[in-house]
């Protein structure tokens, strides 16, 4: 069976950058977006042009830039907006514009004084508007996580009727459960009149740190896009993150579900956002965190050295990182401190092994991490030092 194809919607330059202290200027955005496109990315969300004069730069200067993935703003339902995104998409080979309205009834009760009636007209409204500027509208129903799914297909149908052909199912709060949110897709896929005619598209933010899972969940049910940044930056607690939402589908090809990202492209397009971003990527961040592919304790770093596959599910090479680390603490054991050795050239036999570890042991019980220059120092001050030299 043929994998289907999983349209990656990178949303780093528009949902990520609105984290505080995250900001970023035009020349920033567009070394970004052009690694994006290296990266494979399908749709790159430039921006929301109507929000400042120097986003609107941005996203024009995005547009004018990037010749194979469609470059997409962000729109309210509201006229004006959709006029500024289509003015700063005009010279994008594939411009989008992603235009919705929140649709739970705390949004439609307390955002917009207004009714769920209101809300489809504003709908129809806002699409049939911005079809008039581009023929690619993704349509937006905010808060879809928490909007009656009755309700929900009734504003797809609208949606669809108007034009649109991406439909958008933001989990904006992240409160669903996987199962809530699979389900949610598969009864939009079953009860949507038209739904032929558009895509779904998985939008979830990691308030519970669910929105891999949840988007996940969403294209096992139907969806056929995802919606994600780089390092899962993102407001509050972040968006699904890129880079693991498209190993998740690489590791299990039973899913028959695929992207059309190079992966290896992954690490470096991670340290690129997070450097321009300032945002630091906590070590133990899933496939591009610094202890992502290490391995300290000493049962682990035995298995690993034998057969890399004992404890990695992935060849860190498939994500751009150069290779497995063995870290050298307190709980690495003989085989990990003989691996180190011979990277720093000492061919170590059982004998010498014995007498190093023992003074390795003491020296790793008051130091977090041995590096190469404490190999060098405890191997140099041991009383086999001779004999290795001599060898
Ligand atoms: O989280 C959300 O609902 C959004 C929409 C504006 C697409 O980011
Ligand atoms: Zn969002």
């Amino acid at each position: 069976m043929s994998q289907a194809q999983i349209q990656i919607f990178d949303t780093t330059l528009r949902d990520g950058e609105q984290v505080p202290g995250c900001k970023l200027n035009t020349e920033q955005k567009l070394i970004i977006a052009e690694q994006l496109e290296h990266l494979g990315v399908n749709v790159i969300e430039a921006g929301f042009p109507i929000s400042s004069p120097g986003d609107f730069k941005s996203v024009e200067a995005i547009a004018k830039l990037i010749k194979k993935a469609t470059v997409c703003g962000l729109t309210r339902a509201v006229k004006k907006d959709i006029e500024v995104a289509a003015e700063a998409l005009k010279f994008a080979k594939y411009p989008r514009i992603h235009t919705g309205i929140g649709t739970s009834d705390s949004h439609i009760k307390y955002k917009f004084n207004s009714t769920r009636e209101q809300i489809l007209e504003r709908a129809y409204e806002a699409v049939s508007y911005a079809k008039s500027f581009v023929e690619d509208v993704e349509f937006y129903a905010e808060d879809a996580g928490r909007t009656d799914n009755e309700y929900l297909a009734r504003v797809c149908e609208v949606a669809i009727k108007a034009g649109a052909t991406v439909l958008n199912i933001p989990d904006t709060t992240g409160y669903c459960l996987p199962s809530e949110y699979g389900a949610k897709m598969k009864y939009l896929m079953e009860n949507v009149k038209g739904i032929e005619k558009a895509i779904l598209s998985c939008h979830c933010h990691n308030d519970l740190g669910l929105a891999t899972a949840n988007s996940i969940e969403g294209v096992i049910n139907g969806a056929r896009q995802i919606e994600c940044t780089i390092n899962g930056v993102g407001e509050r607690a972040g968006n699904t993150a890129l880079e693991e939402v498209v190993m998740i589908l690489r590791q299990h090809p039973y899913l028959n579900l695929d992207t059309s990202i190079n992966t290896k492209e992954i690490y470096s397009t991670s340290q690129l956002v997070s450097q321009h971003m300032g945002v630091y990527t906590q070590p133990n961040k899933a496939i591009v965190g610094s202890n992502a592919f290490a391995h300290s304790s000493g049962i682990h770093q035995d298995g690993v050295i034998k057969k890399r596959e004992t404890y990695e599910i992935i060849d860190p090479k498939e994500v751009g990182v150069t290779e497995s680390a063995i870290v050298l603490t307190a709980r690495s054991g003989r085989a990990a401190l003989a691996y180190r050795a011979k990277k720093v050239g000492y061919e170590l036999t059982k004998l010498q092994l014995d007498e190093i570890y023992a003074n390795f042991l003491n020296f790793a019980d008051k130091k977090k991490e041995i590096d190469d220059q404490d190999i060098h120092h405890i191997v140099e001050t041991s009383s086999v030092y001779q004999q290795i030299i001599s060898a």
